[in-house]
Parts: C-alpha cells; structure tokens; sequence
C-alpha cells in the first residue's frame, strides 16, 4: 500500500501499540526493550500512572485556552522550572526548535539593543539545533543542510570542545552577541567536552558580554545526572532550551532565560498558539514531581555508571571499540566504522537502540529502567557488537 505520509523518516518495519515503563509491545504482541525512549523523550518510560492521571484529569477540565490569558498550570510550571534551574523565566512552545528558535531571537534582540547591527551567534561544529531555517543554520551539518540554502545568516562555525576557537572568533568579530552550544552533542555523536569547557565558555562570555546559550533538549530533565547537565559544572548559563522529556511524550518546549536576557522578549515579540497550554503543563509537572519522587535524576547517575562498566567489561579487548562514554544516562559506544546495521539487528533481539554520526551506537533509556533490564540491555547489546565487529574484521580481510 502506498503510504500518504511525506517519507522524510526511514522508518523501521514496527509499530508499537502499547508500552509500560521500559517496555513496548508491537501489533503481534512481541515485547521489546526500549533504550532509546523516543530519543531522550519518555525518561519516565511508557504510561507513567502519573503523567497519565495528570493529563486525564486536565483534559476532563480544559485542554486549551490563550496565551491571551493567564494560564495557571504555566505558571506553576514556570515556577517550578526557575527553582530547578536558578533560572529566572520561561518562554513556553511545543518543540525542540522553537525553543531554540527564541533563544536564536532573543540572542539578536540582545545584540540589537547593545548597538550591534548585524549580530552573530558563535555554533558549533556537529551540533544538533532543530529542523527549522534558523535550527538548521545554527546545525553543524552540511547534509541537514542540503537543499536548503539560502541559509540564515548570522552564524559563526567552530569546533566542539576548542575553548580557543571560541576566543579567536570573539576577538576575530565584533558582531558576535552569544554562545550556542550542547552541554554533551546528543546527534552529534554523544561527545563529552572537557570537564571545565562549559566554565570556560561561561568566563569568556562574562568577559565578553555574550550571552551562555545552553542547548539541554536532549541534555536536560535529568538524563545526565543532574537536573540540568550546566549544573555538573556549578554555573549557570543566561539562556537555557529544554523539550522531549519535559513532557515525556505530551509535546513542549521551555527557553529559559536569566538576568539582563530573561527581560528581553516582550509583548509583541514572540509568541506561540499552543505554547504552554494547560494540557502539556499539566504532563510537565506531573515529570518534575515524579523525577523528584523516584529520586530518579540521583539514580541516572548510578544506572549510567552499572550500564557503562558492563559494556567495558563485555567488550573489553575488542580492537573496533574506540571508546565507551557516559554521562548519566546518555550512553555512547563507537566503533571504528560505520554500524547503523545494528539498529536492525537490535531489533530483531527486540531490543531498541540508535546509531548517530554513522559509528557511534546512542544509547538514552528511560531513567526508570531496572536492574534486570539493564542487564538484559548489555548482555544482549554487547553480544551483537561482538558479532558484528568480528563478522566486519573477517568481510574486511577477505
Ligand atoms: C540538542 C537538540 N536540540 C534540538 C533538537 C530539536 O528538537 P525537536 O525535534 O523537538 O524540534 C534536538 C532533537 O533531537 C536536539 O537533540
């Protein structure tokens, strides 16, 4: 049957009906292990009875009203994100890339207001900033790219994890206004900076007077260990974006701002239909009362550690590893060639995982995930890498 759907995903051959916690069961019944949670979205795995009662209970009450009126579930959420976060304020929308879409906003409305008149944001390479014109322009790659040109202006490249690179191209132009980056690059390849790189970036915007922009889309509500990954580091940025798990599956985003950034956007700047309606709220609180709860932002920290040292102990030895990392939850195994074979392969075992930047299998479970599971999760990942590195070894010498 043809599909009507636009084929801009390559979709693997399985539907899933139904899920609970860390499981997912498709149409014939088969059962799977989710690692992947809907890319970093469902941390509290599939039909937490919490998120599941808070929005039952909102939809029989209101699903949606205006952002011309003052909604009670935001405000309570924005409260509860500024105590989390030690951030001051909250723009609310539905996605990754509109978070970051404001951010992209507010960083030039900051530039403008300094007398800057064209102003530039300092990207990364590899990054991941969303689908969007300006998202996809901020991105750090060419083939999301592609086909899309002209691009928005206003972006300056340079490498991840080169505190350097950043200053040359701050002293290089006087246009630059802010910092974008990931705290770890999920797409990218689960890359890990420098224990002090976001110090760093943090010293020379002070020193500057640019804007900390802090991507935690896929960084943040936990998944690192820490509520925020920033706060590994005991800074804290001027802007700050958040989505996928801060609704665990309901659709939002949050762009989080601090001090001289938190007053820039104003009535009539920026704005969003659906942005924190009281149904998505209602999902969002329910996730920050849960993690605190379950103590589970505490936990990924433990679970991450068990899941990478049973990888090394598994895999110890075999030469196509080039490196294991992880912090908290978001798990990174590289190969030394491309293995987005596994994906299937995985699949097969009923086991869901993901390949990023062609080499690096991306490992982000839910944070609710157990000890069974978690051995289940590295025992039968660890025999597939095997396989699959000494299948690759023999078709290469061959
Ligand atoms: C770091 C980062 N930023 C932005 C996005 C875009 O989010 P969305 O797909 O919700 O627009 C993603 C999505 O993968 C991401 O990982």
């Amino acid at each position: 049957m043809t599909s009507h759907i636009m084929p801009t995903y390559n979709r693997l051959p399985v539907t899933f009906e139904r899920g609970e916690g860390a499981w997912l069961w498709d149409e014939n019944n088969n059962r799977y292990l989710d690692a992947l949670s809907g890319i970093a979205v469902c941390s509290l795995g599939h039909a937490h009875p919490a998120v599941h009662k808070a929005i039952c209970q909102q939809s029989e009450k209101l699903l949606h009203t205006s952002n011309v009126y003052k909604i009670a579930n935001q405000e309570r959420l924005a409260d509860k994100l500024a105590e989390k976060s030690g951030m001051d304020n909250v723009f609310f929308c539905n996605s990754g890339a509109e978070a970051n879409e404001a951010a992209i906003k507010l960083a030039r409305k900051y530039g403008h207001e300094k007398g800057v008149e064209n102003p530039a944001i300092i990207v990364m390479e590899k990054s991941f900033h969303g689908r969007t014109l300006a998202t996809l322009s901020a991105t750090g790659n060419s083939k999301i790219q592609q086909g899309f040109a002209p691009l928005v202006e206003g972006f300056v490249r340079v490498p991840y994890n080169d505190i350097n690179a950043i200053s040359q191209a701050i002293n290089n132009n006087k246009n630059i206004v802010a910092v974008l980056v990931e705290p770890i690059q999920g797409e990218g390849g689960v890359n890990i900076p420098a224990a002090d790189y976001l110090n760093k970036i943090r010293s020379l915007c002070d020193q500057h007077e640019l804007l900390m922009m802090l991507d935690e889309i896929q960084t943040g509500v936990g998944r690192t260990g820490k509520f925020l990954a920033f706060q590994h580091n005991n800074i804290l940025p001027d802007v700050c974006t958040l989505a996928k798990a801060l609704g665990n599956g309901v659709p939002i985003g949050a762009c989080l701002a601090r001090g001289k950034a938190a007053q820039l956007l104003t009535a009539g700047n920026h704005g969003s239909t659906f942005g924190g309606n009281p149904l998505a709220c209602s999902a969002a609180l329910a996730v920050l009362a849960t993690l605190d709860e379950e103590n589970l932002v505490e936990l990924a920290q433990q679970k991450g550690q068990a899941i990478s040292e049973g990888f090394i102990k598994h895999l110890q030895g075999n030469k196509h590893i080039v490196d294991i990392r992880h912090k908290g939850l978001m798990i990174g195994i590289e190969l030394d060639s491309p293995c987005a074979e596994l994906v299937n392969s995985a699949l097969q075992q009923h086991l869901l995982i993901n390949v990023t930047n062609e080499t690096t299998i991306r490992l982000l479970p839910p944070l609710i995930i157990d000890e069974q599971q978690i051995k289940l999760l590295v025992d039968t990942l660890s025999t597939l890498i095997t396989e699959y590195t000494e299948q690759t070894a023999q078709t290469t010498l061959s």
